[in-house]
């Protein structure tokens, strides 16, 4: 199938096959590998992109389903290669350990702050649910968010 989209702010215009996902198209037709591959069922949260800005699971989602959409993957955070706000308050916070959700859980920050630019620990701690992390206990990675949406 042929599919136009964007994805992190530049026009792409590919084939693939029509059983791919959007994790499929990302890790193995762009070698985009930013977006992990974790459970592959829904479950794990570690495979959040946002598109057309909502959170998704893109080991859910067709590939077909881009067609005229817009998708935003941690690849696309920087700016001329430095870090947005959050992938700075993360990397303050130290919320990363293995870093295997952190693209995830970056991604589902940023739509929680698009959405609620003020949020309490309860807001993010429920906005992050769908994201699993073994390594850190959570706490960092909330309070990196929480800095993030404080006073830039
Ligand atoms: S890999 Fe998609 S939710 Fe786990
Ligand atoms: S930092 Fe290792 S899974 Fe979250």
């Amino acid at each position: 199938m042929r599919l136009d989209f964007t994805l992190n702010n530049r026009p792409y215009r590919l084939e693939a096959p029509d059983h791919w996902t959007v994790l499929d198209l990302l890790r193995d037709g762009l070698a985009l590998t930013a977006t992990k591959y974790g459970c592959g069922e829904g479950v794990c949260g570690t495979c959040t992109v946002l598109l057309d800005d909502e959170p998704v699971r893109a080991c859910l989602v067709l590939a077909a389903r881009l067609r005229g959409r817009t998708l935003l993957t941690a690849e696309g955070l920087e700016s001329n290669g430095a870090p947005d706000h959050l992938q700075s308050a993360f990397a303050r916070a130290g919320a990363a350990q293995c870093g295997f959700c952190t693209p995830g859980m970056l991604l589902s920050a940023r739509a929680l702050l698009a959405a609620n630019p003020a949020p309490t620990e309860h807001d993010v701690r429920e906005a992050l649910a769908g994201n699993l992390c073994r390594c850190t206990g959570y706490t960092k990675i909330v309070e990196a968010v929480l800095a993030a949406a404080g006073p830039r």
